[in-house]
């Protein structure tokens, strides 16, 4: 290993810019002077380990003979796994059916040696030159018409058959060649999953899966109320493709239709890829934040892991809306998930890109663990020299030796090394569910009727308010089983199936609390008006309705109406309720009011269903008035912390074992020490210091294990 670092860095000396010797040679020294104690540790081959980490490394950028220098550089910072190729389908196929892999296995085979480990990418988010230019069909039209061109990336059309044609080629020939080689532990399909395309061949899909759906166009102009402006259509050619400014049931058959065009374009990777693989290896895809392009849960019905990349362009960690977004991603197959990519302190596609503080890096990793990440990999390894992101945060600058950061990442894989096997097949279970349905969210969206009522963010309001008590929350499809679940929330759930309705009321009656929130219940399958009052086909199970609807200019007060008295404000919408059955409880009332609508009237109702209960809250409520709220619905259902008493700004998260043995971490995301009282005697395996209290410096972390221990 020394040898390898000394080569690494001497070669980048040599090779490179041989330029600034003296100030890089002391550098060096430094660094050679820091890994001392580090080399003495045989690093472990990756796959023993139960936490990886990596880097997304692109060889194709660099001379071969760099290579040796870049794997050491990663060993020495502990990288179990590099993400490679998912640009490179220039290199690995220069010319039309011409392939070149050679490059490639040098690169695998080399990274093997480093105990390095692979994840492939399939390039197909950058297109070659040759392809585009010779089938310019491939190319993405955009809603006013404009065909891509080349030099960025995620210029294709999506649904283009000669694009598919060459994607599923350059997929089945890298899986032909790689998948028998046990140093990949999985593949990533495209990369970012973004833009649709509006060019003629996916208008022309659009309407065969109308005409699919439908049947015949006379019921589609039913359900889609066509008579409104004339809008009743004789045939599917006639039907305009938009995504905003439509029919609202045209835009969520639209955003169905690209769901399902994503999800065949992946599907015709993965059918290339898979007869071709070791079982042992993933398939996944890496999605982005909230985006909301198409629906996460049924595209990750065919692909083995969900997996994110997370980043904060301002280098400002909001520690709750971060934990919300690794729950969101976990909830996609409702199973540990990999961060795919982060950021190494900062980005380039900010307004401004703040580096994250010193320790947030190493913060936002372990945060990443404690929601169910089993992989942390950084964005990326090295800049390439040119390109489109010469500024983005790495690991290495541009001379090839570390940059600050590097010694953070590192000390966060000597930790995974040292105690990463303690999260083996370990898992974060919750006692509560938030629903997040992206049908909801499109339709809130296609009209919101308030610009403040942004669905997100309600989910996140109950999230904020959910975090310190329940510690542990799943973010889950509708569609998901709800059973494991004590309380479920569903906050602005919008688009109520049927189906969705039964399943719902089967929950509460067997034993489930269900909190709906504002705007539940209002539009059916077909994003119609439902002809029953809010919740629709909850309505009868609840005992009550909504009355009316208001987007609100200002704040209105709200009561709790139960012991805690506490008062607060609806801060975006107001929806009046009216109990109907005699054994529906008001729970929360609207006080006095300026225009006078809502005046006194049940901004919440409450009633017991089967051996569980329904919850209306029609009103949007302020972060005070909401934690309290929360705080009830979770006492009654009887859901305590899991370590109480904890500062605001320290999370705890914990994962559990099949045994039912426990790991926690628990996290000081504030600027300043915190003292903590662990209610037991605990060890951080971190630090190797036992007691009943922990002090946390900021950005600290604790890890601890709870085998045996009650
Ligand atoms: C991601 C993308 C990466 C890189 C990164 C920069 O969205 O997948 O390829 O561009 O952003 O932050």
């Amino acid at each position: 290993m020394w040898q390898k670092i000394c080569e690494a860095t001497i070669l980048s000396l040599t090779l490179e810019f041989p330029i600034r010797i003296v100030y890089r040679n002391l550098r060096l020294v430094a660094i050679l002077l820091v890994s001392i104690c580090f080399v003495g540790m045989p690093a472990q081959t990756p796959r023993q380990n139960s936490l990886l980490l990596g880097t997304a490394w692109y060889p194709e950028q660099w001379p071969e003979e760099r290579w040796d220098a870049d794997l050491s550089l990663m060993e020495q910072a502990h990288i179990h796994v590099v993400r490679v190729g998912e640009f490179a389908w220039s290199s690995m196929e220069p010319a039309e059916g011409v392939f070149r892999f050679e490059w490639l296995d040098q690169a695998i085979a080399l990274a093997a040696k480093h105990h390095i480990a692979v994840v492939l990418g399939t390039p197909t988010a950058a297109p070659p030159a040759w392809l585009t230019t010779k089938y310019p069909e491939t190319l993405r039209v955009d809603e006013d018409g404009k065909r891509a061109e080349h030099g960025n990336r995620q210029q294709f059309s999506f649904s283009d058959p000669v694009y598919r044609r060459f994607a599923a080629q350059i997929a089945r020939k890298m899986a032909e060649h790689f998948g028998h080689n046990p140093d990949l532990l999985g593949w990533q399909l495209d990369n970012e999953l973004a833009a649709p395309s509006f060019d003629a061949n996916a208008k022309q899909q659009f309407h065969r899966w109308l005409q699919k759906k439908y049947g015949s166009i006379a019921e589609l102009n039913r359900r889609w109320t066509t008579a409104y402006w004339s809008q009743t259509y004789d045939n599917f050619d006639e039907i305009p493709v938009h995504s905003k400014g439509e029919n609202p049931a045209l835009l969520l058959d639209w955003k169905r239709f690209v769901t399902d065009t994503w999800i065949s374009y992946l599907q015709v990777q993965i059918d290339a890829i898979r007869p071709n693989i070791l079982p042992a290896q993933f398939i996944t895809t890496n999605t982005m934040h909230w985006n909301e392009g198409f629906d996460h849960y049924l595209l990750h019905k065919h692909l083995d892991i969900a997996a994110w990349d997370d980043y904060f362009p301002d280098g400002h960690l909001d520690p709750v809306l971060n934990a919300a977004e690794h729950d969101l991603v976990r909830g996609y197959k409702q199973r540990n998930f990999w961060l795919m990519e982060t950021q190494p302190a900062f980005v380039n596609w900010g307004s401004v890109n703040s580096p994250l503080p010193r320790g947030v890096t190493r913060e936002m990793a372990w945060q990443a663990v404690g929601h169910g990440a089993d992989a942390v990999l950084y964005w990326q390894w090295r800049s390439a020299l040119n390109g489109q992101e010469q500024y983005h945060g790495t690991m290495l600058g541009a001379d090839g030796l570390p940059v600050p950061v590097y010694q953070e990442i590192e000390e966060v894989g000597t930790e995974f090394d040292r105690i990463g096997n303690v999260f083996s097949s370990s898992t974060p279970e919750a006692q509560v569910a938030i629903l997040q349905s992206y049908d909801s969210r499109w339709a809130i969206d296609f009209q919101r009727h308030s610009q403040k009522f942004d669905y997100v963010t309600q989910i996140t309001d109950v999230y904020k308010a959910l975090q310190p008590l329940a510690q542990t929350i799943d973010i889950v499809s509708p569609d998901a089983d709800l059973t494991r679940y004590k309380v479920v929330f569903a906050p602005a759930l919008n688009v109520l199936s049927d189906a969705t309705a039964k399943k719902l009321v089967t929950y509460c009656s067997d034993g489930g609390h269900l909190v709906l929130g504002p705007r539940s219940g209002m539009k059916d399958f077909d994003d119609a008006l439902q002809t029953e009052r809010q919740p629709g086909p909850l309505a009868a199970a609840l005992g009550g309705h909504v009355d009316q609807y208001y987007a609100l200019g200002k704040p209105v007060p709200v009561d709790e109406i139960d012991t805690s008295e506490a008062h607060g404000m609806a801060t975006v919408w107001a929806e009046s309720l009216v109990p109907t059955a005699s054994d529906a409880t008001v729970v929360l009332r609207y006080g006095k009011t300026a225009d006078g609508w809502v005046d006194h009237q049940a901004a919440g109702i409450s009633r017991h269903v089967g051996k569980g209960s329904m919850t209306y809250v029609g009103a949007t409520l302020d972060s005070e008035l909401m934690s309290s709220f929360v705080a009830r619905i979770l006492d009654e259902a009887g859901i305590a912390p899991i370590l109480p008493g904890l500062p605001s700004n320290v999370e705890l998260m914990q994962r559990v074992k099949p045994s039912g043995s426990r790991v926690w971490i628990l996290i000081n995301h504030g600027v300043a020490p915190e003292h903590i009282g662990l209610q037991r005697e605990l060890k951080d395996m971190l630090t190797g210091m036992a007691g009943r209290f922990i002090d946390l410096p900021a950005h600290g972390v604790a890890v601890y294990s709870l085998e045996g221990v009650q």
